[in-house]
């Protein structure tokens, strides 16, 4: 026998298709609480989606300990080898809203919470392992280029290319984005970046400066710009697909989780800042350490809640894994739990996608969806400190060691040097294939194609500074494009 449909307070409903009426012919009477319960859910159902990487795809998983890192941590979760963790993993596209196709050329989001047995340890990452700037003052001007102009309501590559040229040290991330990486063919395809630098502290309080890296244990797979357009003709959830056909066959995606180490101390002899995000550590210098392997299995039941529900924040760390000086991640860690306010609501940690499966005893209290009972365990104990001997207190054994910074408050200008410039060349030169390179030279001109000649030129310059060949390569393949397509730009930029 089915079960019998209620209402959200329980009380079993008569009918799902007749409102109910004064005559046959209405007029509707008000008293349907029924049916007005239902209308009003409807109008209900959308929250606001998140203003960047408002797209994404998720899946449960499992991180199983492979290595012994305990001479760098003291997190519970790497406390022992064959330790393992339950995970829900949020993968995005940065600028599409969320209804935007999967197969856009555009970072993608690499977010992971770790439900660890001290807490939740979110790591919000990117498919890269850097960022196009590196001060958080950059960042809503940067992701307002990325997204729709004011007046138009379009991209606008005007705007984005603009804002490159103006910041020089974005080249790093910009040449990866055009390049085959841009696209990948979906999240099961590409690697994943704490990118940032992290630190561990061990249990004799040592810390060391760390770098994650989750390589992907699917061959590494991309989209060219033809085969992306084919493919968003066709469908605009390709990731979406992708994902749920892997899963349900039982081809569960893997990735192997690395860390990269730096003691403490040792940034200073470091030939740059090992905290600016645009730049990575090399490998030669800062080996990847496996520590473990991340499998994801599971389709969350439900979509909204587990994934649109998910609040990832680099706040949540726990004892044994700390942040850095970078002065980026120390914006994201104000940024991200502020956004989850906003969008979830006061108590979203006591969502399902969030909820620790640690215990939690803390003494915040009411305010909406309040839906938890009392978290300290005692009903006496409702501040802090307090004479009840049950109730939660603070743990001094957790408290990270002191960390060494510099004196000055001070707004230190990082201006843009030859350095910045070192490793897009490397990249450039040393690692990208010809064929590669050609790509770059004609993803990079197909999206500037748009663009004024002063903003072109000014790029160029740019370019220049990482390799002659670069610019070159990238203005020859401008020059043998197709006419310019009319642009929402054009315009605008006429009319003024
Ligand atoms: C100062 C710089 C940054 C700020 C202020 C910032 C802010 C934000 C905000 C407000 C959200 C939306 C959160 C939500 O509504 O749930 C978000 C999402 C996200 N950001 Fe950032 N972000 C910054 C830099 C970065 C960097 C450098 C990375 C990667 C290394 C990154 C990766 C992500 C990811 C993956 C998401 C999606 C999280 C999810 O899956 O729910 N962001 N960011």
């Amino acid at each position: 026998m089915s079960k019998r449909q209620t209402t959200s307070a329980g009380a079993p409903v008569p009918t799902n298709e007749t409102s109910r009426t004064a005559g046959p012919r209405g007029p509707l009477l008000l008293e349907d609480y029924q049916l007005i319960e239902k209308l009003a859910h409807q109008n209900r159902e959308r929250i606001p989606e998140r203003a960047v990487h408002a797209k994404g795809w998720g899946l449960q998983g499992t991180l199983t300990v492979t290595h012994d890192i305990t001479k760098y941590t003291r997190a519970a979760l790497f406390s022992k080898v064959g330790n393992t963790c339950d995970v829900l993993s949020r993968w995005s596209t940065v600028a599409g809203e969320l209804g935007a196709a999967d197969a856009e050329r555009d970072v993608r989001g690499f977010s992971l919470k770790f439900y660890t047995e001290e807490g939740n340890w979110d790591m919000v990452g990117n498919n890269t392992p850097i960022f196009f700037v590196r001060d958080a003052y950059k960042f809503p001007d940067f992701i307002r280029t990325q997204k729709r102009h004011p007046k138009t309501n379009m991209r606008s590559p005007e705007a984005m290319f603009d804002f490159w040229a103006g910041q020089p040290e974005s080249v790093h991330q910009v040449t990866i984005l055009m390049s085959d990486r841009g696209i990948p063919k979906n999240p099961a395809h590409m690697h994943g970046y704490g990118s940032h630098t992290f630190s561990m502290w061990n249990d004799a309080g040592e810390r060391h400066w760390v770098k994650f890296h989750f390589r992907c244990q699917q061959p590494i797979e991309n989209y060219t710009n033809e085969e992306a357009k084919k493919i968003i003709g066709e469908t605009r959830e390709s990731f979406q697909e992708d994902l749920w056909n892997m899963v349900s066959e039982g081809k569960y995606p893997k990735w192997k989780l690395f860390i990269q180490v730096m003691k403490e101390g040792e940034e200073d002899k470091f030939p740059f800042n090992p905290f600016d995000l645009t730049k990575v550590w090399p490998h030669a210098d800062y080996p990847l350490i496996e520590v473990g392997e991340l499998e994801m299995h599971t389709i969350p039941e439900n979509y909204f809640q587990m994934v649109e529900n998910a609040a990832y924040s680099p706040s949540n760390v726990v004892p044994g894994i700390g942040f850095s000086p970078d002065k980026m991640l120390q914006a994201r860690i104000f940024s991200y739990a502020d956004a989850h306010r906003y969008r979830l609501g006061t108590h979203y940690e006591a969502l399902p996608a969030n909820a620790p499966k640690a215990p939690v005893a803390h003494y915040h209290k009411d305010g909406a969806m309040r839906f938890f009972r009392n978290d300290t365990g005692n009903f006496n104990a409702y501040y802090e400190p307090n004479q009840y001997e049950d109730a939660p207190r603070p743990d001094p054994s957790v408290m990270e060691p002191p960390m060494r910074i510099d004196a000055e408050a001070y707004r230190h200008p990082q201006e843009v040097t030859d350095d910045d410039f070192v490793q897009p060349r490397a990249l450039y030169k040393e690692v990208l294939s010809d064929e590669g390179r050609t790509r770059l030279h004609q993803n990079m001109a197909g999206a500037m194609a748009p663009c004024s000649d002063s903003v072109k030129e000014r790029w160029y310059a740019v370019l220049e500074r990482v390799h002659p060949d670069y610019a070159k390569g990238v203005r020859d393949a401008a020059e043998s494009a197709p006419a310019l397509p009319v642009t929402p730009d054009t315009p605008i930029k006429a009319a003024e």
